[in-house]
């Protein structure tokens, strides 16, 4: 970790964190709430690598003043939390369930009352499983839902939210729930999957129009970007990187900034006008980055025309994700240069690690690991900025350590750490470094 303070940023730029619904709420059941295919997915064995699921996760549910208090000391600007469908509308349709909205009503009024804005993703994957029952995101009607799902949130907080996030990672949720089936709703449909992939499009565009309509703004998606880097030097491998490079980083942007599909990537599910309706201007991208993606050509009788590879030569954060900064740079400075004027105001919705935390001696947690890693990706944010990307804000994930998905409690991934067992929380050493950094630039930003 370099030693030279981190350079200013803007001033008006926002810093956060960032949790979702399924990860740290629990109360599976609480005040109406009904399952989620997450809830169906952690409870099938074999899919979650501690067997765990996220029915009591940080407890959140019960304990979110505590945690409005951690974020108030960390002096953030904006806290983006997600609103767990499966407690708005349990049904995935009619009808809304008013006690799910109170809970979020709560939240938004307490955390307004300490200063933060609110932050409110409407799907970070927690699809009512009602709705999967009658076919999920490859069922156009999914979408139609959603927007209605959207309209009965922005009825209730619209004059409160600072800004809303219709979909997290839609470009994870199709790979990862419906391509190869690591997470829910556990479908390996490989590139039969690409209907989710519009009809995710669909419902965000829908449900724009659905928060423009309530006056609810300012409006944004959180999409996750990689650099591709093709290993293997053939133009077979070449050909590979292109193809998941258009898959991972321009399936979900190009037509969401009214260029349509890429070439290759549509499919039947379009219809006349939706692309129109996916377009609709958004005021802020979200970018989540995590780490650059390695391909080469694809094995012999392999379902998917591109193959994984794991890139050598940089250190590694518990999930085994290689630490590369430097990729967090390239991707703002992609999609700068790709999408020019088309491309509106950049936030980073997520930036993160997991390392093995855990309490010293004395009770304390000294993430240094974290810390530089944190220091590195905000050094890369601000040489995108240098170099004239409009980047407006960075959220570190997560607040809490909290369910990892597939990897239940076996990754920590927060600022504070979580005994699971007593539900203490625990600020690591991150928490402190992060809150001073705020305050250094809240003092001195650049004007
Ligand atoms: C992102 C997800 C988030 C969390 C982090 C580690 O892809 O949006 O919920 O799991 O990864």
């Amino acid at each position: 970790m370099t030693t030279t303070p981190i350079p200013a940023f803007p001033s008006g730029f926002r810093w956060g964190v960032s949790t979702s619904a399924y990860q740290i709420e629990g109360g599976a059941d609480a005040d109406g709430r009904a399952p989620s295919i997450w809830d169906t997915f952690a409870g099938t064995p074999g899919r979650i690598v501690d067997g765990s699921s996220g029915a009591t996760a940080c407890d959140h549910y019960h304990r979110h003043t505590t945690d409005v208090a951690l974020l108030a000391d960390l002096g953030v600007d904006a806290y983006r939390f997600s609103v767990a469908w499966p407690r708005v509308r349990p049904d995935g349709g009619c009808p809304v369930n008013p006690a799910g909205l109170d809970f979020y009503e709560r939240l938004v009024d307490d955390l307004l009352t300490a200063g933060i804005d609110p932050v409110a993703t409407l799907f970070h994957w927690d699809l009512p499983q009602p709705l999967q029952d009658t076919g999920g995101w490859l069922n156009r009607d999914t979408a139609e839902r959603f927007a209605e799902y959207a309209d009965a949130v922005a009825a209730r907080l619209g004059d409160r939210v600072k800004l809303w996030i219709t979909l997290n990672e839609p470009f994870i949720h199709l790979s990862l729930g419906h391509g190869t089936g690591e997470h829910a709703p556990g479908q390996a449909l490989f590139l039969d999957a690409l209907p989710v992939a519009h009809h995710q499009l669909l419902a965000h565009g829908m449900a724009v129009a659905a928060l423009r309509a309530r006056g609810a703004g300012p409006v944004a998606i959180t999409n996750h970007y990689s650099p591709v880097r093709p290993v293997g030097d053939t133009e077979a491998d070449r050909a590979a990187a292109a193809g998941y490079h258009a898959l991972h980083n321009r399936l979900f942007t190009d037509p969401l900034l009214g260029r349509g599909y890429p070439t290759g990537l549509t499919t039947p599910a379009v219809r006349d006008g939706d692309l129109d309706v996916i377009a609709a201007p958004i005021d802020v991208l979200g970018v989540n980055y995590y780490n650059p993606t390695g391909i080469r050509a694809a094995p012999e009788g392999s379902p998917l025309p591109f193959d994984l590879v794991e890139l050598d030569g940089y250190p590694r954060t518990a999930c085994d994700w290689p630490v590369v900064p430097g990729g967090l740079r390239d991707v703002l400075v992609w999609l700068h240069a790709e999408y020019g004027d088309t491309l509106p105001p950049v936030q980073v919705t997520e930036s993160g690690c997991a390392y093995d935390d855990r309490p010293d001696a004395e009770g304390r947690v000294v993430d240094t690991d974290r810390i530089a890693y944190l220091d590195g990706h905000l050094r890369a944010v601000h040489e995108a900025i240098t170099a004239g990307v409009d980047v407006q804000g960075y959220y570190v994930w997560s607040l809490l350590d909290n369910w990892e998905w597939a990897e239940g409690f076996t990754k920590r991934f927060g600022l504070v750490h979580v005994d699971y067992d007593t539900q203490t929380r625990t600020p690591k050493s991150s928490y402190t470094w992060f809150r001073d950094l705020i305050a250094a630039h809240r003092a001195a930003p650049r004007r």
